[in-house]
Formats: structure tokens, C-alpha cells, sequence
């Protein structure tokens, strides 16, 4: 057990042609879990690396992708309000929903407005057991995203989970609370935790710019990445079916860039 997962990196020449690639990917995914399941749960992230994905998912690649059944959560959310322009929701809403002008089946947003934060987390986590209940009724059974989008910051957070935070160590919750986050925009946030992104059934890290490759060369080499013994918050990532890497040159360490998995 915790042995590291074999993943998957895919390196494309530039941001466009990254994003088109994990756009095409997605519409595979979906497919395949609609026809599998019935739906597709897939959870999204927020920062500025999505943007381009989001407006070719709501363009382009629309036509690809069997959005009535297709059920979106979040990966975390910082507490603010959906118009404020630093809400995860808010960027999905602006570059993704709206000029998407199809109905999904279902899209559950982390409600970062609510006061204390605990009544966010706890309301997030009761709509994901309820989303992700097995046909028998099991109240424990596990979020199992289809597919997780992911980010990674610099100094190698994913979701709202940064380095040498508690919510590291979570173990029971799906869901939880980060109240100082490291980088900005430093409002607290609401986060899926890591038992929680370990029952997914895949994990999909986009990456672009150069301004990441330090940090993608420093997770590419730790030797326990996709454990829970990996360095930064982002090896500690793992998926019951694998984890993908879509890198652009510019993020992609040199061994990658050759071509090498
Ligand atoms: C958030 C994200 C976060 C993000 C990384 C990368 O709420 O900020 O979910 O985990 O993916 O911080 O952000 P950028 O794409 O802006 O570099």
C-alpha cells in the first residue's frame, strides 16, 4: 500500500495547445463515465491557469462534451462571495457557464460567503455525501469525482492545500477549513481535502509557464510523490484510477520536454 502511483505527463508546446489537448481529454472522460455511470462528476478549480481550458469547454469543445450529464463541484473556494472577483465560482460562472448557454445536470458550489466558514464546509460535505451516496444508501461512501482539475501554486499548493498546513493531516474530513492561506489572495478557504481527492477516480494537473517549472521539476523528482510521505502538497495527490500531468513546455522540466513519462 502507498506505493506511488504510476502518472501519466503530457507535454504540449504551448498553453493553447495544452488546454485544447486536456479540453479533448475531458470529452474522452465524460463520455466514458456517462456511458460507465450515467453521469459525469467532474470538480474544478479556480486560479488563472483554467481560464483558456474554460472558454475552449464553453466554445469550441462544447459540442464534445454530453453536458446534461455532466454534475460540477469544486475543488476549494475562498470565502467570499459568489461576485466577488476572487470566488472560484464566480471565474466557472463568468468563463464557463455563462457563454456555455447549455443546462447541466447539476452544479454544487462551496458557499464561501456563509458565516462561520463551518457551515460552509459542513454544507459542502452533506451535498457531496449526498451526491456521491451508493446505490445501497451508505452514508461513508466516498466522493468519487470522475475527474479533478487541479492547479499547483508555486510553492506547491494544490487546491487550498499549502505547504506545512494542518489541513495536510486531515484525515476523516472531506472537506475543511484553511484559515491563513500562504499566498495570495489571503482570505481564508475551503478546501476538499486529500482523503477526499484520493477517492476520485482521476486527478488532472494543469500546469503552464514558466514561472511553475521549479516547482513541477521539484515534485517530478520526489521520490514519494503520489504518497502521503510526498514533499510539497501537491505529490501528496493521489487517484484511484491515476493522476495526468498537462504541462506546457514552459512548466515542464527538461527530462519531459524529451518526451520521457
Ligand atoms: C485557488 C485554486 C488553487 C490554484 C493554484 C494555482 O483557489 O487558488 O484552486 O489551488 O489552482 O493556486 O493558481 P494559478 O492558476 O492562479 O497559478
Amino acid at each position: 500500500m502507498d506505493q506511488p502511483l504510476t502518472d501519466e505527463r503530457r507535454v504540449f508546446p504551448g498553453p493553447v495547445e495544452t488546454s485544447r489537448a486536456l479540453a479533448g481529454r475531458l470529452g474522452e472522460l465524460a463520455h466514458a463515465a456517462v456511458r460507465g455511470r450515467g453521469r459525469f462528476a467532474l470538480a474544478l478549480s479556480g486560479g488563472s491557469t483554467p481560464v483558456g481550458l474554460y472558454g475552449l469547454l464553453a466554445g469550441e469543445y462544447a459540442p464534445r462534451i454530453p453536458w446534461g450529464k455532466v454534475e460540477v463541484g469544486f475543488v476549494d473556494e475562498r470565502a467570499v462571495a459568489p461576485d466577488d472577483p476572487r470566488s472560484n465560482f464566480g471565474l466557472v460562472r463568468r468563463t464557463l457557464l455563462e457563454p456555455l448557454e447549455r443546462p447541466l445536470a447539476r452544479v454544487e458550489r462551496i458557499e464561501g460567503e456563509l458565516r462561520p466558514l463551518e457551515v460552509a464546509r459542513d454544507r459542502y460535505e452533506r451535498t457531496l455525501r449526498e451526491m456521491f451516496e451508493t446505490s445501497s444508501g451508505a452514508p461513508e461512501a466516498p466522493p468519487s469525482f470522475d475527474a479533478v482539475l487541479l492547479g499547483v501554486g508555486a510553492d506547491g499548493h494544490t487546491a487550498s492545500l499549502f505547504p506545512g498546513a494542518g489541513t495536510l493531516s486531515e484525515s476523516s474530513r472531506w472537506v475543511t477549513v484553511e484559515r491563513q492561506p500562504a499566498l495570495d489572495p489571503r482570505v481564508e478557504r475551503i478546501t476538499l481535502t486529500l482523503p477526499a481527492l484520493a477517492t476520485s477516480r482521476r486527478v488532472i494537473f494543469l500546469v503552464l509557464g514558466e514561472s511553475k517549472r521549479p516547482t513541477v521539476e521539484r515534485l517530478f523528482r520526489d521520490p514519494h510523490r503520489g504518497t502521503p510521505e510526498g514533499e510539497l502538497p501537491a505529490a501528496r495527490v493521489r487517484a484511484r484510477e491515476g493522476v495526468e500531468w498537462y504541462l506546457d513546455a514552459a512548466a515542464a522540466p527538461e527530462t519531459s520536454r524529451r518526451g520521457r513519462k
